[in-house]
């Protein structure tokens, strides 16, 4: 791929705007000889003022979502691409988050610019579990987790049961619940089911991978190792 293409896909401006940063000397190889916008070029060897090229088409990055964050690019309110690098907005193909979490919800949300990685992640075959902690206005009733593992839990507006998920008290108003599949609001919908109501709700997992040490706001890539995690926890 020409290096035009190659930096304006990857946010670095529009093709003119790579093509002025080339002339004015800018963009070089690794021992700082000029590059010109129509060289071809490996990804690695390419340095923009001095720097290596953010990463290159088909990166997966997990973000450790605070609340008040939309997943959307078009929102007039906080986004959750406000806490990446401005570039990566601009990126082509672009970077999608790997479906949703509401506004109101904290935690693991993946991204990635690899359509193929993401419809693996949530296609419904996958099966990859989602664990949530979740805090309830009321007392869990106590029948909640036979109800959720039952395979026959139909929300409102539904006609489709909800796959079994599994729920684990933590305390009387706190669970830990891993769901295979992710409907629209579903966590909240389910409490909402049985009476009660989440008040706060945090992702801590999705597949094999884990938030671990990542505080909120931050991000990072996602590596290959990691990502045969993500998929050995499916099942
Ligand atoms: N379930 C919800 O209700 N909200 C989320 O953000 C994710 C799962």
């Amino acid at each position: 791929m020409k290096l035009v293409r190659l930096l304006a896909n990857l946010g670095y401006g529009s093709r003119r705007q790579v093509a002025a940063l080339c002339r004015e000397g800018r963009v070089t190889d690794a021992d700082g000889a000029p590059l010109y916008a129509d060289d071809v070029v490996a990804h690695a060897a390419v340095r923009v003022d001095g720097a290596p090229l953010d990463p290159a088409h088909g990166m997966l990055l997990m973000l450790h979502k605070p609340t008040g964050y939309t997943c959307s690019m078009r929102d007039p309110g906080r986004v959750v691409y406000d806490l990446l690098p401005p570039r990566f907005r601009l990126r082509s193909p672009q970077l999608s988050t790997v479906g949703r979490l509401d506004r109101d919800t904290s935690g693991l949300l993946l991204l990635t610019d690899d359509g193929a990685l993401l419809h693996r992640i949530i296609a419904p075959k996958s099966d990859l579990p989602k664990v949530y902690e979740a805090e309830l206005a009321e007392p869990l009733r106590g029948d909640e987790a036979a109800l959720f593992a039952s395979g026959t839990l139909v929300l409102e507006s539904e006609r489709t049961p909800l796959k079994p998920a599994k729920l684990e008290p933590l305390d009387d108003r706190r669970a830990r619940l891993a769901l295979a599949e992710g409907r629209y609001h579903q966590v909240r919908r389910m409490f909402a089911a049985t009476g009660n109501r989440v008040v706060r709700l945090h992702r801590s997992r999705v597949g094999g991978l884990a938030l671990d040490a990542l505080a909120e706001g931050e991000w990072r890539q996602v590596g290959a190792a990691e990502r045969e995690r993500l998929f050995a926890a499916a099942g």
